[in-house]
């Protein structure tokens, strides 16, 4: 069998550049810094690195605003610089996904410039425009409360355009095929200079019908357009798309034959686990779990905690939402947008290492590829001073040094967190890299294990009866192998009877975290007793995969 499709099996670490590490002294991360700790992602067991943008970009929605998509922007390197990026990534066997932001453009683009100020010029129809206010100009925003309509008066133009996200993000007229084709370019130029793949921002509204009074209506076939280009252009290149869609659509993103985006982050997923951490119920995560179960074989899940925006838990009822909310952000500033919250991770859960463990063991034993943010490694904090979702975003905390060694300059692009107990002077890599019980090390440690445990990226999973709704009990089977794994979700012990279907093996659990295997009775049936928010990983019969691996 071959084992071309890398992004069944990786790890992928997501970072922003500009708060990585500052080289040159400036304050703002730049490329120079980061290829300075390659080491450290490639030593923590990253496969895959995703940038976030990147490109020259006025910066008011942290570059999701961009302004020349063929660019590095000059506070982060140059072109150059971005090679040698690329390059010093290969070398060291990791893959580097970018964003890929087309849904919109800033408004300082050329493009917009030109399409405003000149109603003949080929640009103006790169945009959505309309003569007239639409009806629904106050519906359907991004980012409610901040964001206060979807369409903007502009005076240069004496018309109305269409903005899904912020006022100063027109949005594109991605079904005008100029446009389509330029998305193609964009794609091309980034793949030649050595990135495998893009993390497609914002798939749903792209691939949607667009303007005034448009009708509810998606155009699918783009993804394959985009897809089939780019795998013409490198094999191996991949799409990781933002698209949180209900599980009844998954397929025409996947495509019915895998024909279209390769990858998915999957909402229904997360938000259901932040339930089930919650509240100790398992029930609607299993739920979630076998709702979006069928992918075509060649397809993958992204699975992860928190990422650079908001938790959002829009898909939850009302009820389970405000579970989450009393759980983990009871405070009206630590939510957003009605819909989500904006903390960190290790501060919903008081920075307890058990529930982390417990929220990491997870998400590595989801169906899918793992997809960690930059800083959680460590366990870092929050900063609920900064507005949105900048709050998330403060720099990497290396060291105890000044500005947790982030930047020489006093001025850092955004306050390092110094103060209480997530300030660098306790959080930090140096200090974690040093002790071997630290959250670092050990998640080096189960993220060597599950690059192991290919089960889980290419298996298929099933649940097994633990006989409770606070433990979740999951299975999975790839090539006659077997692996179990088991998570206590509640502050409680708990003891777990059960029985495994998998021949003689069944009757032994190989721990492949520390020692305590299981041995079952007579009759198969094991007891297992975990602790609070306790949790493990198990092969069945113990043999490590390969040598079972049936001759093809
Ligand atoms: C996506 C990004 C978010 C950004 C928005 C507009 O949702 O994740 O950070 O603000 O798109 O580009
Ligand atoms: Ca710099």
């Amino acid at each position: 069998m071959i084992n071309d499709l890398w992004y069944k099996n990786a790890v992928i670490y997501c970072l922003s550049v500009a708060t990585f590490i500052d080289a040159n002294g400036d304050g703002i991360g730049d490329f120079q810094g980061l290829m300075q700790r390659l080491d450290y992602l490639q030593g923590m067991g990253v496969t895959a690195i995703w940038l976030m943008p990147f490109q020259p970009s006025p910066m008011r929605d942290d570059g999701y605003d961009i302004s020349d998509y063929y660019g590095v922007d000059p506070r982060y390197g140059t072109l150059g610089d971005f090679v040698e990026f690329t390059h010093g990534c290969r070398q060291r066997g990791m893959r580097v996904l970018i964003d890929l932001v087309v849904n919109h453009t800033s408004e300082q683009h050329p493009w917009f410039q030109a399409a405003r100020s000149d109603p003949e010029s080929k640009y103006r129809d790169w945009y959505i425009w309309s003569k007239k206010k639409p009806k629904d100009a106050a519906k359907g925003m991004v980012f409610p409360g901040v964001q206060k309509s979807t369409w903007n008066h502009d005076s240069v133009a004496h018309a109305w355009y269409f903005h899904r996200f912020y006022e100063f993000q027109p949005d594109l007229n991605t079904s005008n095929p100029e446009v389509q084709a330029e998305i193609l370019k964009i794609m091309g130029f980034w793949i030649q200079l050595g990135v495998s793949g893009f993390r497609m921002d914002a798939v749903p509204f792209i691939i949607a019908a667009k303007g005034a009074g448009a009708k509810i209506q998606e155009h699918y076939n783009m993804l394959r357009t985009f897809r089939e280009f780019l795998t013409w252009r490198e094999g191996e290149a991949i799409i990781l798309a933002e698209a949180n869609v209900l599980p009844n659509t998954d397929m025409k993103y996947f495509g019915a034959f895998g024909e279209r985006l390769q990858m998915m982050f999957n909402f229904e997923v997360n938000q259901h686990l932040f339930y089930a951490m919650a509240t100790s119920d398992s029930r609607p995560l299993v739920k979630a779990l076998r709702a979006t179960k069928s992918r075509p074989a060649t397809s993958q899940w992204g699975q992860f905690l928190r990422n650079h925006d908001e938790l959002d838990l829009g898909r939850l009822e009302p009820k389970q939402r405000q579970a989450v909310f009393a759980a983990f952000g009871p405070d009206p500033n630590m939510q957003l947008y009605n819909r989500g919250i904006r903390r960190r991770l290790s501060p919903m859960f008081q920075g307890d290492r058990r529930r982390l463990e417990l929220a990491y063991s997870l998400m590595m034993t989801l169906p899918g590829t793992p997809v960690l943010r930059y800083g959680d490694e460590i366990g870092m904090g929050d900063n609920l001073a900064l507005p949105e979702r900048n709050c998330a975003r403060t720099p990497m905390q290396w060291s105890t040094e000044p500005n947790a060694g982030f930047t020489i300059s006093d001025k850092p692009i955004l306050p390092v967190i110094s103060e209480g107990p997530y300030g660098f002077q306790h959080i930090n890599v140096a200090d974690q890299r040093r002790d071997p019980h630290s959250l670092l090390n050990w998640m080096e440690r189960i993220i060597r294990m599950r690059k192991e445990v290919p089960e889980i990226g290419w298996g298929d999973f099933s649940f097994v009866s633990a006989g409770r709704p606070d433990v979740l009990a999951m299975r999975y089977t790839w090539r006659n192998n077997s692996v179990f794994c088991v998570h206590n979700l509640c502050p409680e012990p708990r003891e777990i009877h059960f029985s495994i279907d998998h021949g003689e093996e069944r009757r032994v659990l190989v721990n492949l975290l520390s020692d305590d295997h299981s041995e079952s009775d007579a009759r198969g049936r094991h007891s297992i007793l975990l602790e609070p928010y306790g949790y493990r990983w198990y092969r069945v019969g113990g043999l490590d995969y390969l040598l079972k691996r049936t001759p093809v």
